[in-house]
């Protein structure tokens, strides 16, 4: 069965047990300004998962596009992709997983017709200090259908992180009880994190076993579901929608819901028993054309065109859905998508526009299902073709920079402005300086990768505040604690060095939390430093207001610190906070806001800023939690 017979046969499937189709929402939600993409079926039904009544009752099915923009360094491999597509079944306050659960196996093994031998399963094992008990009834259900099988399915307690997913361990296990880290499901990533209001529960996924692949050792001792190795792959998720994070923990949704989520490129991978994603009927004439194109094979460049035929379907798929490339936000992410496409496309020699003939292919293969796709085909290979052409000027343009640096060393700084302004990849650079016989300085790589970690480090950023399906928090304390982040990280800088470099932020009702360079940990000395310094400038009441600037004056002679992916803009607003009277700000940091007006309201209530938590995050970045209390 290909891709498209899958999602038609699953919506037929559900349709006939009571459920309504409804459309897939626009990969850009129409009045959710708190997240760029559309990134779960979920997530158009947020309301109706809290409560609200949906006008299509209280039993609905779909196949939802989704982007995951922030997996794009993930494509490449055998089964990651930017986009997909999520079908989803819904019980609003209906049926619960006692359904759910047999309904899902029926599907996937009679009428996708996958080996249940080849199936396997996890569910959660509970929260502690959360009081969310350990779901057995899940497992007894699994187990139930699986001796319809006739298979036994043993079960096993595997853990958390922390145990490396080893614990308990044990042959012929089917199905496994994972922690909050990984079976516990919100938009969000950690329970811990969950913003009150939120919803979630704990959810029971569905993996397939590429038994031919081989358990790759780096990644633990012994394989397991949630093992990233390869040879497991998840098909569905079923998340037991059932709670509500409160200020005090969780409290039970008004109603029980199911929200299911199964990837429809997972599951017709399993359907073929391809371990490798691209093989399917929604990516491969993609392939194939690429391979006529460039007259080169997929297996001598398999990253290269996975790379391409990702990011050309998702670019799209965005255009059907009216995003056009620019410098700013989703326009942003769809240029970048293009020109990654067309930099991989170039390695593979295709240096001529080729967009004018893979695109159709494209909406060739979903025109049939998605009348959009037809209705908006001329339109969407106009909007592509046109940025190829773009690109492809500037990718000359690049070129001709580098013949001017003949006769003269090029610099890892060369380097990154060619990538950076204009797109130039460094491959590229390094080649052409080769074939034209120009040197590139000594240390040109550690200079390039000092810019570049320094540049992910502002678009990283980009996606913060949004959750991998949405929402970003605007209420008064999150303002609060965004202002004690530029606080923070401008003491960070004072008292460790200017090599202090954002590398992340997340803000919780509850807490602030920033990564950043720095090689060691912190004494309790800098600690108290960083502390003390951020409450002096709360209670000095600076004064914090923005304005916008010309993105490259802000950066370049104004040396604002670049903490937002808006710099991609054609202008930024610079976030000021200055004391009465002083002449240099303290802050000043480009920023999307919201902020306070003023630090001194930090201090309502009589708080103070504390770092609760110091740790490595990764190599050469450290973490920190800090709260007001
Ligand atoms: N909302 C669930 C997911 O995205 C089904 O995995």
């Amino acid at each position: 069965m290909n891709a498209q017979d899958i999602r038609n046969k699953y919506l037929k499937f559900f349709e006939d047990r009571g459920h309504t189709v409804i459309s897939r929402a626009p990969l850009v939600l129409q009045n959710d300004p708190t997240t760029l993409f559309t990134g779960s079926g979920m997530q158009q039904l947020m309301p109706y998962l809290l409560g609200q009544d949906h006008p299509e009752g209280v039993r609905l099915v779909d196949s939802q596009t989704c982007l995951r923009a922030q997996d794009i360094e993930e494509v490449g491999d055998n089964r990651h992709t930017t986009f997909f597509e999520m079908l989803g079944n819904w019980s609003l306050g209906d049926y619960f997983k006692a359904e759910q659960f047999p309904w899902i196996f029926e599907f996937l093994t009679e009428i996708v017709g996958l080996d249940p031998k080849k199936l396997y399963v996890t569910t959660f094992l509970g929260h502690e200090a959360f009081g969310i008990p350990k779901d057995t009834e899940s497992g007894e259900i699994w187990k139930k259908l699986f001796a319809g099988k006739g298979i036994e399915a043993g079960e096993a307690e595997i853990g958390t992180e922390a145990d490396g997913y080893q614990k308990g361990m044990i042959p012929g296990a089917r199905i496994f009880y994972y922690a909050a880290d990984k079976n516990w499901w919100y938009r969000g990533k950690n329970i811990e994190d969950m913003p009150v209001g939120e919803p979630g529960g704990p959810s029971s996924e569905i993996f397939y076993e590429f038994d031919y692949v081989e358990h790759n050792p780096e990644y633990g001792p012994k394989c397991h579901p949630n093992c990233d190795c390869g040879r497991f792959v998840e098909i569905g998720n079923n998340v037991l929608m059932q709670y509500v994070r409160t200020d005090k923990g969780f409290e039970q949704l008004p109603n029980k819901n199911i929200d299911f989520g199964g990837g429809l490129e997972r599951i017709a991978m399993a359907a073929l028993d391809s371990a490798d994603a691209f093989k399917i009927s929604i990516l491969w004439p993609i392939i194939s054309k690429l391979e006529q194109v460039s007259g080169k094979s997929y297996d001598a460049h398999t990253n290269a065109m996975r790379v391409i035929a990702d990011h050309l379907r998702a670019a799209t798929f965005l255009a059907v859905d009216g995003v056009v490339p620019s410098n700013k936000e989703q326009g942003y992410v769809m240029r970048r998508l293009m020109r990654r496409a067309i930099r991989f496309a170039f390695d593979l020699g295709i240096e001529q526009n080729f967009l004018e003939q893979a695109v159709p292919v494209i909406a060739d293969m979903y025109q049939a299902d998605y009348p959009e796709v037809k209705a908006n085909r001329d339109k969407v290979v106009e909007v592509l073709v046109k940025e190829e052409k773009v690109f492809r000027q500037t990718l000359r343009k690049g070129i001709a920079e580098l013949q001017k640096l003949a006769g003269s060393k090029v610099s890892g700084v060369d380097v990154f402005k060619l990538y950076d302004t204009y797109g130039f990849p460094v491959e590229l650079s390094t080649e052409e300086a080769f074939k034209q016989g120009i040197d590139l300085s000594e240390n040109w790589r550690e200079e390039f990768d000092a810019h570049m970690a320094e540049q992910r480090a502002r678009s990283q950023t980009a996606a913060k505040g949004t959750f991998k399906g949405g929402l970003g928090g605007q209420s008064e304390i999150h303002k609060k604690y965004h202002t004690a982040t530029h606080l923070m990280y401008q003491s960070l800088r004072t008292v460790l060095g200017d090599h202090v470099i954002q590398h992340g932020s997340n803000i919780t009702e509850d807490r602030l939390r920033f990564d950043f360079s720095h090689d060691e940990k912190m004494t309790p000395e800098q600690i108290q430093q960083v502390e003390d310094m951020v409450n002096e400038q709360i209670q000095k009441d600076l004064k914090v207001s923005f304005q916008e600037y010309p993105t490259d004056v802000a950066h370049g002679e104004m040396g604002a610190l670049g903490a937002f992916g808006d710099r991609y803009g054609d202008t930024v607003k610079v976030y000021k906070m200055i004391a009465d009277g002083a002449d240099k700000p303290f802050s000043f940091e480009i920023c999307g806001g919201p902020h306070v007006d003023h630090t001194l309201q930090l201090a309502e209530g009589g708080k103070r800023f504390k770092i609760t938590k110091e740790e490595s995050s990764s190599a050469g970045i450290r973490r920190i939690k800090a709260v007001l209390q």
